[in-house]
Order: structure tokens, then C-alpha cells, then sequence
């Protein structure tokens, strides 16, 4: 019931498992699934394009070329309709040309196009050695981070003869996956997630701002989105870029930031503060330059309004997460902190380990009486297992 009228992409590359990715179509279109195919030259080898076309009844396309409706560029419109996307089987060159970035041909092109809007799963299949070669390990990771869900070749008989890992899963595991994807409990859920740092101005081009990067917080929001969320973004200053098709709202300072969230928080369900808002903010700054002088300047500065803390007083059924960058005694002071300002969980980081803007980071989630710690990795996987475990209460 899950995929009932979604539709769901399709890319076949060419392998020995192609014929199977018929099997994987037919149960899509069986559960009410709009259902497109792509199919990589190589595929089409394996497999008939008219077999798969009289299965799931739409067009199959496959050369980048023939460009048969004048009216849509096809692997762009094919991509616009994507609720999700599986790739299968996904061969060694298709894990490759993704996780690098290339668009030869149809399949790649479209598979940039969906980006990471929403769910990709691949399913890779190939010769054992093939699987366990390094290189093909490392674009499993970096696919894997940018949160693609790779559905593992299993062990067994291989088509060159061999036996080890590196059969294609079974389609029904593989149909099923999709089906979860679509049964996450932040599907439909609408969450807030702030990420950067604000800005405090002192004249027309001065201010106060921090190290954030944003890049936690985009990961978070981005993960969210992946994971079937209407995700709106409020950001301050960010050094990455920003998640494409997400309502993403700038916000200089900590007032401003305060006033979006404020705005959208009665409709959230969930609400991430990532950002790195300035406690303090300069009492009056002015419009002009100011002309420096010989003598010292003071600038007097007075408390923002602690978002966090607003919301923990205001919220009634939103769940609410904090973060606190913290340099000894993370974990308690996590915890008091998830109890003074009335927030559901914590995400807490010693600064001292991974600091600002880094690409990676190691985290605990505390709440009132629990701790998770995951150890260090890049952003955006650490954003899937953050999520895992927020989402995991959904519900409940
Ligand atoms: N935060 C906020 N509004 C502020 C300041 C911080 O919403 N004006 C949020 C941050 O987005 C983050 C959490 O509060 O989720 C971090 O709290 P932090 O400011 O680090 O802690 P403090 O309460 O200031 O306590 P301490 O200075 O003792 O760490």
C-alpha cells in the first residue's frame, strides 16, 4: 500500500542479474507502483527493452539520443517524476559513475538528475573479487554517506562460476527495501531543522558570526528529506551548498532566525536546532560605517532570545532537539541542558575532537535518562544514524 501510485525509477545496468530486475519491475507494478525503466546499453543486451516495457507499460528509455518527445528532455523529466529510485542490478561502473559524479549516457544522467532528492537504493551485483576490490568498497561508502541504501549482494553461486559474495539480492528483498522506504516514519512528518551560524551586525560591514559551517545541520535536513520528510530549512551563514527542491529560509541573525522558526513551529512535528545561534547580540548597531579611531571601542552586547529554550516552553506536541558543542563533561552537561531548556534529546559533540567545519564528527544523543554515541564518520552518514535513532521514537 506503501508505493500505490508512486513512481518509482527503475535503472537497469548491464549484468548477468539484469534478468532479474524484470521480476523486481513487475512486483513494483503489481503493488500499484508507477513504474519507468531506464536501461543502460549494456543492460539491453541482457534484457529486452520491449520485455520490460510490456511490464511496467510505459515507455523504456535508454538512449540519451533519442529523444522521441520533443516537448521533455527525457532523462530530466524522468528524474522530475521520481519518487524514488532503485538501481538493479547496479554494476561496478554504475556504483562508480555515480559516486562520481560522471552523466555518460541515459542511466547516469538521470541518476544525477534524481541526485539525492529522494530514496536511492542500489543493488550491486558482480564477481566476488569484482565486490571486494577496494575501490568498488570506497564508492560503496561515499554512495552509502550521501545516503544511498545499498541492498548487499548476497553469497552464493556466481554466474562466472565462482562462489562468494556478489549475487544480486533476491527481488522480493529487494522490493521490500523500496516498500520500507516509503513506510519510514518520517514520511509525511513535517520537520524544521536550523543549521549555520547567525550573524550580529555591528555597523553596514561588520558583525559578529562564528565557525559553523552549516554542514551538520544540512546533512540532517537533507537525510530527513531523503527519508520522506517535508523538510524546511532555516539557515544562517553556510559554507556548503544548500539541499536542491526544500524550502530553505535565510536568516541573518538570531532575531530573524527566531521569528522563521517561531513562524513554522505550530505546524512542525519535529524540530532540529543545528544552527549556531549567537547568545549575544550588539545592543545598537548602526546602519553606516563606523571610522576607526585611536581609542578603544566597546561594544555592549545583550542577550538573543534562546530559540531553543522558547520552544521547549511553547511546544505541545512537536518533539524538539538540541545540540550543544561542549568541551569537558559533554554528556552531563548535554543532559542538563536537554532539561533546562525542555528539549526531547540532545545531540552533543566535544569541539575538541572534530571542531567546526569539519566533514566528519562523533556525537552522543542524550536525552532525560538515555545516551547513544556514535562514533566518528563523515556528516552525512552520521545524519542517517542521528535519524535512525530520532525516527525509531516516532510513534511511540
Ligand atoms: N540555541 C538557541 N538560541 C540561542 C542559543 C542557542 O536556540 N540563542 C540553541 C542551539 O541551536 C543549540 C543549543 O541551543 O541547539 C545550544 O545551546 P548553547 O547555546 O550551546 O548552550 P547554552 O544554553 O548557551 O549553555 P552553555 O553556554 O552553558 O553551553
Amino acid at each position: 500500500m506503501y508505493i500505490h501510485g508512486k513512481t518509482i525509477v527503475v535503472v537497469i545496468t548491464g549484468g548477468i542479474a539484469s534478468v532479474k530486475a524484470v521480476r523486481i519491475c513487475s512486483a513494483l507494478v503489481q503493488r500499484g507502483a508507477d513504474v519507468r525503466v531506464v536501461m543502460t546499453e549494456g543492460a539491453c543486451r541482457f534484457v529486452t527493452p520491449l520485455a520490460l516495457q510490456a511490464i511496467v507499460r510505459t515507455r523504456v528509455i535508454s538512449d540519451i539520443f533519442a529523444e522521441d518527445d520533443a516537448s521533455v528532455i527525457a532523462h530530466i523529466d524522468i528524474a522530475d517524476r521520481a519518487d524514488a529510485c532503485v538501481i538493479a542490478p547496479a554494476t561496478a561502473h554504475a556504483l562508480a559513475s555515480l559516486a562520481l559524479g560522471l552523466g555518460d549516457g541515459m542511466a547516469a544522467a538521470a541518476l544525477l538528475a534524481i541526485g539525492t532528492r529522494v530514496p536511492v537504493i542500489a543493488a550491486p551485483a558482480m564477481n566476488r573479487h569484482m565486490w571486494a576490490n577496494a575501490v568498488v568498497q570506497q564508492h560503496v561508502a561515499t554512495l552509502r554517506a550521501r545516503g544511498v541504501v545499498i541492498v548487499p549482494p548476497t553469497s552464493g553461486f556466481l554466474a562466472c562460476g565462482d562462489e562468494g559474495t556478489g549475487r544480486m539480492a533476491e527481488p522480493d528483498d529487494i522490493v521490500e527495501t523500496v516498500v520500507h522506504t516509503f513506510a519510514h516514519p518520517l514520511r509525511g512528518k513535517r520537520v524544521i531543522v536550523t543549521a549555520g551560524g547567525t550573524f550580529e551586525r555591528i555597523d553596514a560591514v561588520r558583525g559578529i558570526a562564528n565557525a559553523s559551517s552549516g554542514k551538520m545541520g544540512i546533512a540532517l535536513a537533507r537525510a530527513a528529506q531523503q527519508r520522506g520528510a517535508d523538510v524546511t530549512l532555516i539557515y544562517g551563514t553556510v559554507s556548503v551548498p544548500l539541499p536542491e527542491r526544500m524550502t530553505c529560509i535565510y536568516t541573518q541573525c538570531a532575531k530573524e532566525m527566531a521569528n522563521a522558526v517561531f513562524a513554522h513551529f505550530d505546524q512542525a512535528d519535529i524540530v532540529i536546532m543545528a544552527a549556531a545561534v549567537a547568545d549575544y547580540t550588539v545592543a545598537q548597531s548602526v546602519d553606516h560605517k563606523m571610522k576607526k579611531t585611536n581609542v578603544p571601542l566597546s561594544l555592549q552586547l545583550v542577550p538573543t532570545i534562546d530559540i531553543l529554550a522558547a520552544l521547549g516552553a511553547r511546544k505541545t506536541h512537536q518533539r524538539l532537539i538540541g545540540c550543544a558543542a561542549e568541551t569537558e563533561h559533554v554528556v552531563q552537561y548535554a543532559r542538563e541542558k536537554c532539561v533546562r531548556k525542555q528539549c526531547d534529546a540532545i545531540i552533543a559533540n566535544d569541539v575538541r575532537i572534530c571542531g567546526f567545519g569539519a566533514d566528519e564528527n562523533e556525537v552522543t544523543i542524550v536525552t532525560r535518562d538515555t545516551e547513544v554515541a556514535l562514533p566518528r564518520m563523515p556528516k552525512t552518514e552520521l545524519a542517517h544514524r542521528i535519524w535512525d535513532i530520532i525516527a525509531a521514537e516516532e510513534g511511540q
